[in-house]
């Protein structure tokens, strides 16, 4: 079943709690937090938005590390809640000891890669890991344009798994909305993040769109 991870940087920051409960009452499966050190990305947010919430709700927390040292920020994301910390393939010289600092602070590994990053970037570590994000979009900022060629990609992406015989689940993140959903999960995402077009500013109820994803889902994987 796809699953639908509310990217949370595009939520009402001035009402989190009240957004984390109707997200929670939504049905969503997990919560995206994105935390960018100004220098991966041009933008910055820490972990904080995450611990907040973190005693609210007993939903599972993504971090999406967009910074250059992944290694000095798995600590403070365990501590801040996390779940599942997932880091650039981009940022990372050594992603084995990467994974072994996220496993040591309790948490699961989860990898991404950038547009222009090829998959076979990851063949050699795609074990290791429980989720591979596959961007669609260049990262650090909501809002921006969908990549379409993200979708031969995920394809992909996707075969390497079938290949190697692994689970590893794909996210895909970046403009998911109502124009993109039906070619992303036909491409095979398992894990879609929703951000701006795709949730927060969709004009209606979290709810509604919640649903409209998932039965698009069902639909199309039958
Ligand atoms: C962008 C972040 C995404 C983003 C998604 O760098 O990684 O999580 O917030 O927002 P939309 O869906 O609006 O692109
Ligand atoms: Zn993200």
């Amino acid at each position: 079943m796809v699953k639908v991870a509310p990217a949370m940087m595009c939520a009402d920051l001035a009402n989190l709690e009240r957004e984390v409960r109707e997200l929670e009452a939504a049905h969503v499966d997990q919560l995206h937090f994105d935390v960018m050190d100004g220098h991966f990305v041009r933008n910055i947010m820490g972990p904080d938005t995450m611990a907040a919430v973190r005693g609210i709700t007993g939903l599972p927390f993504e971090v999406h590390l967009m910074v250059t040292c992944p290694d000095d920020y798995t600590e403070l994301c365990a501590r801040a809640g996390a779940d599942i910390i997932s880091f650039h393939a981009e940022a990372s010289t050594s992603a084995y000891r990467t994974i072994k600092l996220i496993r040591k602070v309790g948490c699961q590994p989860g990898l991404v890669i950038n547009p222009s990053t090829p998959p076979c970037a990851v063949r050699y570590i795609l074990e290791d890991v429980v989720t591979i994000t596959v961007m669609t979009v260049d990262p650090g900022f909501a809002g921006q344009e969908f990549i379409p060629r993200m979708l031969d990609k995920i394809e992909e992406v996707k075969a390497l798994i079938a290949d190697q015989g692994l689970n590893c689940l794909i996210q895909v993140d970046g403009a998911v909305n109502k124009r993109t959903l039906a070619q992303v999960i036909r491409a095979g995402a398992d894990i879609l993040v929703v951000g701006a077009s795709g949730l927060f500013r969709a004009g209606q109820a979290y709810s509604t769109t919640v649903e409209e994803i998932k039965s698009l889902a069902r639909s199309l994987r039958l």
